[in-house]
């Protein structure tokens, strides 16, 4: 009577043990293929670190050998040790910088324009805050007792008032840990309308715009990053992720928390996360809004994270701050961001659920979207739809 109830108890505990084994094998599959693992590379002798340092010499780092191209860039950041600090209203140096920069270009002047006037504004770098004049729309510092675990820093243009309150009314609505916050040029374009009055209402009655007093075009986006970064340090230095994303970006809060929240420690320290680009190269063909001229760079571009939108740790933003001191200026924001983050010898992590090149004809089918993490373009409408759908308790897929 004894040995069969013995030998239940055995069974039991044996398919329990399988069990158990199981789930953890199980959960462990799940998290290897949640995380995965990093897809930048990083040629030249510094391996990939998971702490930030910044050498003197940024050469090896940045790939940079002899023969060196004679291409502009690549002589440039050979040469360079810091770019000229002071504002461009300064009878500064970084304007004669700009002069000089565009001396050295033989055909400079066949340019397109927007590159023209990059280069020669390209080491001004610090602007003041633009303010209402009626006074107000002050965007507070983090406290003590509020420092945001995400802070939701939106790149945003003046006009584009409509992408704006659909953020705030979806993904970037208040939720614990979350701040959001707008990242915009001046309100007084230079040609088109001045839409000071209306910006100025907008930041009074939200207080989420952070604005500065420089034109706002896409040539431009890197000083939002930069002057974000000098925000941070200042007024929100505990920040532990920052989310750098376009105002026509579709991003899933709650599952992008998750995510993070699931991140090794070790990997949260210095993450640099999104649709990670490694074989990206220039494109020549004059016309795109991706063109770089032949004289201008040569060679690869860094593995970087799409600019549509991507994380990075917000302890890293005094190290991205220097970094960009001593690497040349490069047009194109998210390339820019990759040339600094290798400069500090940390490496972007690919995840399968950032897709800043989303097909339009999908956008509606919320299953495909259930586990995604940021997609992007999707009209303000688009995005209302879909939060409202994802919200729905009753979803099934
Ligand atoms: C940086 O290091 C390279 C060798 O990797 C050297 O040839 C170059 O002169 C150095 N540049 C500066 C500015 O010291
Ligand atoms: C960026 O803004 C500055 C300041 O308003 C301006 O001088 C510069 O021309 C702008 N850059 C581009 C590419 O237009």
């Amino acid at each position: 009577m004894r040995c069969p109830k013995f030998l239940l108890c055995l069974s039991a505990l044996l398919t329990l043990l399988g069990l158990k084994v199981y789930i953890e094998w199980t959960s462990e599959s799940r998290l290897s293929k949640a995380y995965a693992g990093p897809r930048g590379t990083l040629p030249g002798p510094t391996p990939a670190s998971l702490e930030p340092t910044l050498p003197a010499n940024l050469s090896a780092r940045l790939g940079q050998t002899v023969p060196l191209p004679l291409t502009y860039w690549n002589q440039q950041q050979w040469r360079l040790g810091t770019l000229p600090v002071g504002d461009s209203t300064e009878a500064g140096d970084c304007q004669s910088w700009g002069t000089a920069a565009a001396a050295e270009i033989p055909d400079f002047a066949s340019y397109p324009e927007d590159l023209r006037r990059f280069l020669l504004s390209a080491a001004c770098r610090s602007f003041p805050r633009w303010l209402p004049r009626t006074g107000g729309g002050q965007v507070a510092s983090c406290s003590d007792t509020n420092v945001p675990y995400l802070l939701l820093a939106v790149k945003s243009e003046p006009g584009r008032f409509v992408e704006r309150q659909a953020v705030r009314e979806t993904w970037g609505s208040p939720a614990p840990g979350i701040r959001l916050l707008f990242l915009v040029g001046s309100p007084v374009g230079e040609a088109g309308p001045d839409l000071s009055s209306l910006v100025a209402w907008e930041s009074h009655r939200y207080s989420d715009l952070l604005l500065w007093d420089f034109l706002d075009v896409p040539f431009n986006r890197t000083l939002k990053d930069l002057l974000l970064m000098a925000w941070l340090g200042h007024h929100c230095p505990d920040v532990t992720f920052v989310l750098q994303v376009q105002d026509d970006a579709f991003v899933h809060t709650p599952a992008l928390l998750d995510h993070l929240r699931s991140l090794p420690p070790i990997w949260a320290q210095s993450l640099y996360l999104g649709e990670v680009f490694t074989q990206a190269i220039p494109l020549r063909k004059p016309g795109g809004p991706f063109y770089v001229p032949g004289s201008f760079f040569e060679g690869s571009y860094p593995a970087y994270a799409s600019g549509g939108g991507y994380i990075i740790s917000g302890r890293l933003a005094p190290w991205l701050l220097q970094a960009a001191a001593h690497v040349a200026p490069f047009p194109f924001d998210d390339v820019y961001t990759g040339l600094c983050f290798r400069a500090l010898g940390l490496v972007p992590r690919a995840h399968p659920g950032f897709l800043t090149a989303w097909p339009a004809d999908r956008t509606t089918d919320r299953c495909a979207v259930r586990d995604l993490l940021l997609l992007r373009p999707l009209g303000p409408q688009d995005s209302i739809r879909l939060w409202k759908q994802l919200q729905d308790p009753q979803l099934q897929c």
